[in-house]
């Protein structure tokens, strides 16, 4: 069974890149259409998924409830087309499809989480469950099998409904509880995993989900809330990594790293003395904050961003900074806890200085930040409003990144990707991968950034948080209305296997068939 449908993927696969080899469209590189860069053989190439986005069985086998299944369920309305997670693309049954889809595409890295309440019901490991922990250990055998390295993320959103109750990351203890998960997970996985991330994207999590209602839990704690989200979070990475380097490192022999995320952001006018100001703001509150105390050599948070908070809390009459305050001891324990710079980037706005635009609340990390972010009309934008394609944007992060902290530990960029309205012939796509992908080969041989790896944001169209099954990021379709969730390679599985393959990107591989598509 197994070993058939994989035979039928790949010939799917082959017969679908037989139509589109046909000559090109693309000026950035040789007539040919193939970058003059390659990619380093030992270039980790991979796809990112998360669990809450795949797997379903949201209460099978003693799972317990993550804030994102109980919110969902009293809110039916939260995400815009009233849809949940409960069966997503059913990935909790068809992780085997799954592991098969990535050997299709040569992939040799595999980034995915774990869902905290599958193992932890309650959220505290006085209880473990077994089915959940037999789940995972299932996978990572059948993932080494095919010989593709797990990369595994311990905290990708999906809080335990106890520990929300909490107040979530909020709440001082929340540091002992991860820590304590995190010992769980890697005494249970560890003889399997060897890369790990503690987290994903404080400041998307933090800031959609504690700042504003966009995400669950949806706190609206705007300017408050916010802070304390990040700062807590950041002291359970801390602890989880050095749980890792001293209790399971010298036996497990693997890596443990961060993932953040950032938009790039550029000065809305570059001859504007403000704008410019403005950019490095945004850059410094969207990421600076997460990054500064975890990767700089001096650690803590970055001043410009400390005296900001701290000017804006006492203007405001609050008693003490609405940022939390890392004792020295902290400092030291936060600084240097990450084996790898892991980003997730996906798009670029453009900056300019304001003290209050129209939808800010007060306090709120916005109007903390002051930067106005707008979208060049030049940019095209495919699917979400959020996201204008603007291929430089990665290079420049990425150099942004190694400016400000160095080459001590290499950029991996952990999730990439662009979404559309769905359908096979993806062509914005296409386009998408092979001009950031370039970019990405000029950051690195251009400007000398240290770049070890690239995971596409993802292998199938999934649950894309509030905006429900509306918008399509997948490699592979997937048909939410077919009971079997069946899966089927789009144009860009194709384009992206080529590029694996050849360690280049050939911008003629998938022909652009038309006018509309000119401007990709
Ligand atoms: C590759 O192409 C880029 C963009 O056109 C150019 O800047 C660079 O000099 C080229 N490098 C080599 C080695 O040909
Ligand atoms: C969702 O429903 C609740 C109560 O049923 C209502 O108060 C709220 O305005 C609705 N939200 C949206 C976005 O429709
Ligand atoms: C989890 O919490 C629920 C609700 O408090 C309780 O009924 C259940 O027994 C708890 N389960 C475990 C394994 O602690
Ligand atoms: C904070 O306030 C001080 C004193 O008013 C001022 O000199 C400084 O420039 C402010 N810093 C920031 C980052 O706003």
């Amino acid at each position: 069974m197994q070993s058939l449908s994989r035979v039928a993927h790949v010939a799917i696969l082959a017969c679908f890149s037989l139509m589109f080899i046909t000559k090109g469209v693309s000026t950035l590189v040789s007539k040919n259409g193939l970058s003059n860069y390659s990619f380093p053989d030992k270039f980790m190439f991979g796809v990112a998924t998360a669990a809450f986005q795949i797997e379903g069985a949201w209460n099978e086998d003693g799972k317990g409830e993550s804030m994102w299944d109980t919110y969902l369920h009293k809110h039916p309305n939260f995400t815009v087309d009233h849809t949940n997670g409960d069966l997503a693309t059913d990935s909790y049954h068809k992780y085997k499809q799954d592991i098969i889809m990535l050997q299709s595409l040569g992939v040799k890295y595999y980034r995915m989480s774990i869902s905290w309440p599958r193992i932890l019901p309650n959220g505290t490991d006085h209880y473990i469950n077994k089915a959940g922990v037999r789940y995972y250990r299932k996978i990572f055998q059948e993932l080494i099998k095919a010989k593709i390295t797990p990369v595994v993320t311990l905290f990708h959103w999906d809080l335990p409904t106890a520990l929300m109750d909490l107040g979530g990351w909020t709440n001082p203890k929340m540091v002992d509880y991860f820590e304590d998960y995190a010992r769980v997970v890697f005494s249970l996985f560890g003889d399997m995993v060897k890369t790990w991330t503690t987290m994903n994207e404080l400041h998307v999590h933090c800031y959609n989900g504690y700042d504003l209602n966009a995400f669950v839990p949806a706190m609206q704690s705007h300017g408050i809330g916010v802070y304390l989200c990040s700062h807590y979070m950041l002291l359970g990475h801390a602890r989880a990594y050095h749980l890792y380097d001293k209790e399971f490192r010298p036996k497990q022999k693997g890596k443990i790293g961060l993932t953040l995320d950032v938009f790039y952001a550029e000065p809305k006018d570059s001859n504007n003395k403000e704008d410019v100001e403005a950019a490095e703001r945004y850059l410094q509150m969207h990421l600076g904050l997460y990054a500064h105390p975890v990767y700089s050599k001096e650690g803590d948070y970055p001043a410009l961003v400390r005296e900001r908070i701290d000017n804006m809390s006492r203007t405001q009459g609050y008693p003490r900074s609405r940022l939390p305050v890392f004792t020295p001891e902290e400092v030291e324990m936060v600084r240097g806890t990450s084996d790898f710079f892991g980003i997730n980037h996906y798009t670029t706005v453009l900056a300019s200085a304001s003290s209050m635009e129209p939808g800010w609340l007060v306090p709120s990390l916005d109007h903390d930040a002051g930067v106005k972010s707008e979208q060049d009309p030049k940019w095209p934008i495919p699917g979400a409003f959020w996201l204008a394609v603007y291929p430089p944007g990665l290079r420049k992060i990425v150099n942004w990144i190694t400016n400000n902290y160095g080459t001590r530990v290499p950029i991996i960029i952990t999730e990439n990707g662009v979404c559309d309205s769905g359908g096979l012939n993806d062509y914005e796509r296409v386009s998408y991968y092979n001009k950031y992908l370039y970019q990405l080969l000029l950051a690195m041989h251009e400007d000398g950034c240290r770049v070890e790896g690239y995971f596409a944001w993802t292998l199938m169209d999934d649950f894309e948080w509030s905006d429900g099954y509306t918008v399509k990021f997948g490699l592979f379709h997937v048909d939410f209305n077919h009971p079997e969730r069946k899966r089927t390679p789009k144009l860009s599985a194709l384009n992206y296997r080529e590029i694996l393959r050849t360690r280049r990107i050939n911008f003629n591989y998938i022909k652009m068939p038309s006018y509309k598509y000119n401007n990709l």
